[in-house]
């Protein structure tokens, strides 16, 4: 069961694994450095005894490297206590040094093992009644008055059969409930296939979890609730269903992506409705500034929406990497509205930057795609992208979900401010209705772009080239190729080249170009096409992404890769698809595990 668990959170994090069970008065444990394949291995030579009590961990390194000793549990109490640990101590130096003059020694370069012994150190420290009463409750909650950082932690004690006790603080934890039986996870998929019924905590809560019971503690004893929810997903959407990997499935999964985030916006009166937008029509109406919040291929999302919602509201839209946006001091207020993208929920620098705007007075919403997840609860209001489980490490199904939520999001601003004509938004709506068939059509004509992958697996170096909405969408396809098949890719807005990028051209480099569609009255098809032309006669070798019936194009690339006729500001939605197909199949022709790429990790719950 702790196995299966960790296969379906290895996403997660897969530098080492382990596990440990509680056993006739005895902590057993085993763990292994490498993937989770690799303690299966040790199990096998070793097995475990059989227990109805263990945890189970699966590391991203933070603090020491990914080897056998760093990885989790760690063992402390002389053997008795087992801990695993998600997160980073920020004191645990001083912590350390304290207990070391305490006597206490140390196996690992982790901090983990230094909460491990400080909770260890906490138990010994108990009276007998406070032992005879959850002892290992107490002695969470005395531990965790002495933690600075992030931290989500687990741990069972040889002397209190049946019982896991958890902590959180800023580090994402679910109570799964079963019947006789209860689970603790960093997300619902651990237990998926046991319950459907789950408890979110609130930060700084212990939860005190035994076959019958869930109790739930600040850090100070005081008794505390969750909240509890369906999980509206099975385990059968988190399996590959036949696909040879989850990115696969999940590039796949994309026109129901779509689909299900559209899904149920219609008031009873046809207008846009966004029934989760808690925040009053009149603060919205106030919205003079909006700034959008976000890492890595959700900031690409919002850096899309940045045009929509500002061609349709007229509000002055920025997008800002979660990361670098508290550090700058920012300038917002009441009257400005902080969205903020984030497929897990739980991204730290994202998760940051929220509590941040929310402290300066701004009104924010999050759009998510995890139920129950950190940034979403503290969000005045959410907007839930309905793309289903994302497992893959690299982001597919989840970008184009949250371009479509961003976007009702600015249709529903445009309806309320009387920035557009109802009339206006329902042909937008309607284009967007029409999306996941196209998307489809894409996929199923997927053939030449894979044989362009596997041509190519040998490529140093791939450019990007892309303008206005197609420049996003031109950073997120190097980011795909980047994270998954290791190679230099670079995204350009493709006005910017000859700036200084063009220098990196020379014979057969190969460049990808976004091209807009020729229709229309302000398209900037023409001058993409000179930026085409500008690279080729560098010696570039050009693919382009262009829209269906765009001949014009043919002449001046290597290969050409069509996509349905859509309006200008939905074609990311479209023109994105083929860039992860061609990610996914050179990272495989290269052998590269594209679920679980180096180096990476699905959820970045650290800063
Ligand atoms: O869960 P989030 O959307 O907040 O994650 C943000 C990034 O870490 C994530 O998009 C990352 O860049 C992906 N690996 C991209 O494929």
């Amino acid at each position: 069961m702790l196995v299966e668990g960790l296969r379906r959170l290895e996403y997660r994090g897969y530098d080492s694994a382990g596990v440990a069970v509680l056993s006739q008065g005895r902590v057993e444990s085993r763990k292994k450095s490498g993937k989770l394949m690799k303690l299966l291995d040790v199990l096998e030579a070793e097995p475990l005894p059989e227990s109805p009590t263990g945890i189970g961990h699966t590391r991203w390194a933070t603090h020491g490297g990914p080897t056998d000793v760093n990885a989790h549990p760690h063992l402390a109490g002389g053997g008795k206590l087992a801990l695993i640990h998600n997160g980073i101590i920020e004191n645990f130096a001083e912590l350390k040094a304290e207990l070391a003059e305490g006597g206490h020694s140390f196996a690992s370069d982790t901090d983990t093992e230094v909460a491990a012994v400080l909770l260890a150190d906490c138990y010994e420290r108990l009276l007998p009644s406070e032992v005879a009463w959850g002892g290992l409750t107490v002695a969470m909650q005395m531990a965790c008055q002495r933690l600075e950082g992030a931290f989500t932690l687990l741990a069972v004690h040889a002397d209190q059969p049946g019982v896991v006790v958890a902590a959180r603080r800023n580090s994402p934890l679910v109570v799964g409930l079963g019947d006789g039986e209860n689970f603790l996870g960093s997300d619902v998929s651990a237990f998926i296939n046991y319950t459907r019924r789950a408890v979110e905590l609130g930060q700084d809560q212990i939860v005190t979890i035994t076959p019958e019971s869930v109790e739930i503690t600040d850090f100070y004893g005081a008794p505390a609730q969750g909240r509890e929810y369906e999980i509206d997903w099975d385990a059968s959407a988190a399996e590959m269903g036949g696909y040879a990997s989850f990115m696969e499935k999940e590039i796949h999964d994309q026109p129901d992506a779509v689909a299900q985030t559209l899904l149920g916006r219609s008031g009873p009166d046809g207008s846009l409705a966004l029934d989760e937008m808690r925040i009053d029509a009149d603060r919205l109406n106030a919205v003079n500034k909006i700034i959008v919040l976000a890492c890595g291929t959700s900031a690409y999302a919002g850096q899309v929406a940045k045009y929509a919602i500002e061609h349709w509201c007229r509000i002055p839209t920025e997008v800002e990497l979660s990361h670098e946006f508290r550090y700058r001091d920012p300038i917002l207020d009441q009257d400005t509205l902080v969205v903020s993208i984030s497929q897990s929920g739980e991204t730290m620098d994202t998760l940051m930057a929220v509590r941040y705007a929310r402290e300066q007075g701004a009104m924010t919403v999050a759009i998510c795609n995890t139920n129950g997840s950190t940034i979403p609860r503290e969000s005045d209001a959410v907007l839930y992208t309905h793309a289903g489980p994302e497992i893959a490490v690299a982001s597919t199904k989840a970008f184009l979900a949250q371009i479509t939520a961003a976007y009702l999001l600015g249709l529903y601003l445009a309806q309320l401010r009387g920035n557009k004509f109802q009339g206006e938004i329902k042909d937008v709506l309607a284009d967007l209705a029409k999306t996941p068939d196209k998307i489809q059509q894409i996929l199923d004509n997927s053939g030449q772009i894979k044989d362009l992958a596997r041509s190519m697996s040998e490529s140093r170096s791939v450019l990007f080239l892309g303008r206005h909405v197609g420049f996003p969408v031109a950073m997120e396809g190097a980011l795909k190729l980047k994270e998954l098949a290791y190679i230099h890719a670079e995204g350009f807005a493709a006005g910017e080249l000859k700036h200084g990028p063009i220098a990196l051209i020379e014979e057969g480099q190969p460049v990808f170009v976004v091209v807009p569609s020729p229709r229309g009255r302000n398209s900037l098809h023409a001058k993409v096409v000179s930026n085409i032309q500008e690279v080729r006669a560098r010696g570039a070798k050009t693919i382009v992404i262009a829209e269906e019936g765009d001949e014009a194009v043919r002449a001046y690339a290597e290969h050409v890769f069509y996509i349905p006729e859509t309006p200008p500001l939905l074609a990311p939605l479209l023109a994105t698809v083929p860039l992860q197909i061609f990610a996914c199949e050179l990272a495989t022709a290269k052998g590269y595990d594209v679920d679980q790429p180096r180096n990476l990790a699905k959820s970045v719950t650290v800063e």
